[in-house]
């Protein structure tokens, strides 16, 4: 089998460095080139020959980034923060134009794949929604995409339920979170933690709670070579792991 060839953009990151060294010991993936802030990768993307760049760099970039590697031949995975859902669509229409593909993953981790998933059905079932979320001091943004996404994706089951978006019962204290897609989210920082998101759903004499805990970066592993794997293939820009996964339930384990 010919080994996927992958650049990585960010590579001295914590992301970035995690997947240099995930590709190096993976089967079937060779890393081409790992380039940060001091590479010319504007010039070296063209003739580096990967077929797939990672883009892991600072939240506000990720679609700026992924745009001149597509225009330089190349499918991409956007991992960056910040890459909305209107970033996706413009993506997606650049690659068609260029007849490529890929994925922007705003988290690898199957677990917050999963808890996503199940928040997205738990949304059409209770009246109230809140999200908490909490991660390392030195994470440069917040509330963090992934707890963005998660009220993204709760808001849109409930439209395509024809649910009325969740509306926060009380005024719009700073202490009650910041509301986003319709639901209050709190994040922490603190040292000593890594990722944390609570989803917890409110209705008369229940409470559901979806919990989901990261330890470290190796969570983001089967995920990232499951997208890497997709976007080889892809045609256009899809966002989150669905079309990555649909075929592979257990990637866990590959
Ligand atoms: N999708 C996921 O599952 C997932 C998981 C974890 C993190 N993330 C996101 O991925 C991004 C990276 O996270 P991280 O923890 O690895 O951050 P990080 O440790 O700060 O790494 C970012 C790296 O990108 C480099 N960089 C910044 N701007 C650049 C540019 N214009 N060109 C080339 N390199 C540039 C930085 O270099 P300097 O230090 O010189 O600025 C740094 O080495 C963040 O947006 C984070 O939220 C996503």
């Amino acid at each position: 089998m010919t080994a996927l060839r992958v650049a990585v953009l960010g590579a001295r990151g914590r992301l970035g460095s995690f997947a240099c060294d995930l590709l190096r010991r993976t089967e079937g993936f060779e890393l081409v080139a790992a380039w940060d802030r001091d590479s010319d990768w504007r010039s070296l993307a063209r003739d580096c020959g990967a077929v797939v760049a990672l883009e892991a760099t600072r939240a506000g970039q990720g679609a700026q980034h992924a745009r001149v590697l597509l225009e330089s031949g190349l499918r991409v995975v956007v991992a960056t923060s910040g890459v909305g859902v209107a970033d996706t669509e413009a993506l997606d229409r650049r690659a068609r134009e260029l007849g490529l593909g890929g994925l922007v993953v705003p988290n690898f981790s199957l677990g917050s794949w999963l808890l996503q998933r199940f928040a997205a059905e738990a949304a059409l079932w209770f009246e109230g929604a809140e999200i908490v979320e909490s991660h390392h001091e030195r994470k440069a943004d917040a509330p963090s995409g992934t707890a963005d996404e998660t009220a993204r994706r709760m808001a849109e089951e409930r439209a395509q339920g024809g649910l009325e978006s969740f509306a926060p019962a009380t005024p719009q204290f700073p202490a009650r979170g910041e509301v986003r897609h319709g639901i209050p989210v709190h994040s922490i920082r603190l040292p000593g933690i890594y990722a944390h998101q609570d989803v917890l759903f409110g209705a008369r004499g229940e409470v559901l709670r979806v919990s989901h805990d990261m330890h470290g970066p190796e969570a983001f592993g089967p995920g990232m070579l499951a997208a890497l794997r997709y976007a080889a293939k892809a045609h256009g820009i899809a966002r989150g792991l669905d079309p990555a996964l649909a075929r592979t339930p257990r990637a866990r384990g590959s």
